[in-house]
């Protein structure tokens, strides 16, 4: 049968002339047969209930929609059997024109992996881009086309509960992480039964969310538009991103969502976007409130002319736009321009010719949480982990340890080991949480004594006495402390960002005791703990590392793999510095001396420096940098200089170091930042060996947007940096670029 509907297809696919018609030519002809309800209908992004399966997973309502072909896509239904179950409705409708499935499949479908902040922090850009692989394909795997990643907003102000969706405060580091979150998600292309099409969101500005509160206004310079928060999103344009997603807030006075500027000028006419653009949920509506719209009709039609093409469960695009064509309003054209997009990506999946072939339940068994999947899901999870302090080399824990106290409210966790953001259907019993990880991996012999101590934000002291005699006891103490899964995510901003609750408290207790003591800190989010960074003796920055959590922090405990992420984004002192990035401006009066804060730019009561800055992160060995070279001191425009320098892995241990590179424009015809990262490279050293670094600087690093918002190269003194970290620079050197 199958074999008969794909044959008849293809000649159906066939021009006059008998060539094999073009996409867009199939998609021009099936537009020519469409009535206007049915146009309208494609643009309808419906929500179901991922609680439910089969037809069930949507009302009754939605699913006579779908049989009447008015519905184009669905998001929150997912499993191979349920995902048919939905398109055989589809294929009931007039035109069989097949439905997409949406998800937000952020950091993992079934298996889970580290919150994308966590492995922005590997800095590992290969381990980043496999791990949307993964998860693409088990996701593809259960009957999904489309996931809402790779979330691409800068993120300047930790107060914000999105910093977790997405690669923290760097344009460079964020631009190069969000086009391997595509590659990995759309893998061999889009049509490939393991790919999804990835999404970029959320177009634009999101991160620069007012006081830190989430759905806030934005009010962002031109000059820091483009050179901090579009970057990104051009970077997975150019990647082939499918589709793309307007935020929910107003960009400088216009909501995002009815922008044309953005979703037309820019996306479309400067960046040649050719994909999907769908609103975020309920977003058309929003512009009522936003005050950018008086009714559902206006939002319906500023929206749609905009260029915001699919409406996410707003349901204004389905009850208003007929009559806005018919009022003449609205040329029926816009709408099928936006259409067009839509079944585009339909014919690019291939899902004319299989409506199901993405649901399909014996792949989906064999994918979902295989062994291949955890294994990395750890190896991964591993490499995100920060290890931000070891005093007197307290770890990787050796046997002299026998008696190891294990406390905190997190210890024992599961479900918050999963972080905001993971698909939480599945249960449980897949994580692996830090107590287990311990108990699998520590030596024969070893005893283990547990005790919460305290929850994660009560005020109740009552389990402080049996911690602290637990700590007594033992010879060195582990503790997981941080704050719960869901209070980092969307609509999850704190105006306090410190360790919930008393646990810093409970952490003074134990470190009174006189114990070695490791704090492992979770959030989804940079915490403030001053007190503990003065006195803890080693401190691991775990973040939320999936289901093998347990596993990797084990295996960072023991040595069995060598720390080596850096921060992704900075750890400020208080909430009071925020914002607090690395790539800040110098001022007229920048601060020299800590000491002598007098009429300079500068606090009376707090240093300016962070707890912990971009960029860092140590190991377990230690690295000695030398032999900067450059090909030239001075440069032309348009000429690419050559930097090497030199790196000794000096420790004992064999390990990994991310050596990044830094510049600084000295004098430009607008300010500049005190340094921005031009470039990494994360290479392994085996102790005592060295290794030669290159990096290529051309005139796409040195471009800045001028005084008249042109990107240009200007004369003048560059310093070039090699840095541990972007508070930590080894090497210097002073680089003119001169008019050839
Ligand atoms: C949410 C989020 C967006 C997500 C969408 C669908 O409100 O803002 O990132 O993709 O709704 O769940």
């Amino acid at each position: 049968m199958r074999v008969f509907f794909s044959i008849a297809l293809l000649f159906l696919s066939l021009n006059i002339y008998g060539q094999k018609e073009t996409i867009s030519q199939r998609v021009d002809t099936l537009l020519s047969q469409m009535t206007l309800d049915e146009k309208i209908g494609q643009i309808n992004q419906f929500s179901g209930n991922w609680e439910q399966t089969g037809p069930k997973a949507v009302t009754p309502q939605i699913l006579d929609e779908i049989a009447q072909g008015r519905v184009g896509s669905l998001l929150n239904v997912h499993g191979a059997a349920t995902t048919r179950s939905l398109q055989q409705y589809a294929m009931k409708s007039r035109l069989k024109i097949p439905l997409l499935f949406a998800q937000d499949v952020i950091h993992g479908y079934k298996t889970t992996f580290p919150i994308p902040l966590a492995e922005a922090a590997s800095w590992d850009i290969k381990a980043i881009e496999k791990s949307a692989r993964v998860a693409a394909a088990e996701a593809s795997s259960a009957g999904i086309h489309w996931t809402f990643a790779p979330m691409v907003d800068i993120c300047r102000d930790p107060r914000w509960g999105r910093v977790m969706e997405g690669a923290g405060e760097d344009t460079y580091l964020g631009s190069i992480i969000g086009a391997a979150r595509v590659r990995g998600f759309q893998g061999n292309g889009i049509g490939s039964t393991d790919a999804l099409i990835a999404c970029a969101k959320h177009f634009a500005g999101y991160g620069a969310s007012m006081a830190g509160r989430d759905y806030n206004t934005t009010d962002i310079s031109d000059r820091t538009l483009w050179e901090v928060y579009l970057p990104p999103f051009e970077s997975v344009v150019k990647e082939g991103v499918g589709s793309f997603m307007t935020a929910f807030n107003d960009l400088n006075g216009v909501p995002a969502t009815g922008n044309k500027y953005l979703l037309t000028e820019v996306l479309r006419k400067k960046w040649g976007f050719t994909g999907m653009v769908v609103s975020d949920w309920g977003a058309i509506g929003e512009l009522i409130p936003h005050g950018f719209a008086k009714d559902g009709k206006e939002a319906a039609c500023k929206a749609l002319l905009a260029g915001c093409e699919i409406d996410m469960e707003s349901h204004l695009y389905k009850n208003n736009l007929k009559q806005l064509v018919l009022d003449g309003e609205i040329d029926e054209k816009v709408i099928v321009e936006a259409v067009r997009h839509i079944l585009y990506k339909k014919f690019e999946l291939g899902l004319f010719e299989d409506p199901y072939k993405f649901s399909d339940e014996k792949r989906e068994k064999e994918t979902l949480g295989n062994a291949a999947n955890k294994a990395f899901a750890r190896e991964i999870a591993a490499k995100s982990i920060v290890l931000l302090k070891n005093n007197n080399e307290i770890l990787p824990l050796t046997k002299k340890y026998k008696k190891i106290s294990l406390i905190g409210p997190l210890m024992k966790s599961k479900a918050d080991m999963r972080g905001n953001w993971s698909i939480v259907r599945w249960g449980d019993s897949d994580i692996v949480s830090p107590y287990e990880g311990i108990q699998k991996r520590a030596p024969k012999g070893a005893e283990l004594i547990y005790s919460k101590g305290c929850e994660i934000s009560t005020n109740d002291r009552s389990g402080f006495t049996q911690a602290i005699e637990v700590a007594k006891n033992s010879d060195v103490v582990i503790m997981a402390m941080g704050e719960s899964w869901n209070m980092t995510g969307e609509a999850k901003s704190r105006t306090d960002i410190s360790l919930p609750g008393i646990q810093e408290e409970l952490i003074k207790e134990i470190v009174a005791t006189g114990k070695p003591v490791v704090v492992l800190l979770m959030a989804g989010r940079p915490m403030t703990f001053e007190w503990t960074a003065a006195n803890a003796g080693s401190i691991l920055y775990t973040w939320w590392l999936g289901n093998e959590a347990g596993n990797a922090i084990a295996d960072v405990l023991y040595g069995d793999y060598n720390p080596a992420a850096r921060l992704p984004i900075t750890i400020p002192r208080s909430v009071g510095q925020i914002p607090l990035f690395y790539n800040n401006k110098n001022t007229g009066r920048p601060l020299i001396d800590e000491n002598n804060v007098s009429y300079v730019s500068a606090y009376i009561d707090s240093p300016n420096t962070p707890l912990y800055s971009f960029g860092y992160g140590l190991s377990y060995t230690r690295f000695e940098y030398s032999d900067l070279e450059t090909s030239n001191t001075k440069i032309g425009k348009k000429d690419t200089l050559t930097v090497k320098c030199k790196v000794k892995n000096i420790g004992k241990y064999d390990g990994e170091e991310v050596v990044q590179l830094y510049l600084r424009d000295i004098s430009a015809s607008v300010t500049r930042p005190v340094k921005e990262l031009k470039g990494f490279d994360k290479i392994f050293i085996k102790a005592g060996e060295t290794k030669e670094v290159e990096f290529k600087i051309g005139k796409e690093l040195l471009a800045f947007y001028d005084i008249n918002m042109k990107r240009t190269v200007e004369c003048g003194m560059f310093e070039l940096m090699i840095g541990q970290a972007s508070d930590k620079i080894v090497l210097r050197e002073m680089l003119e670029v001169i008019k050839l």
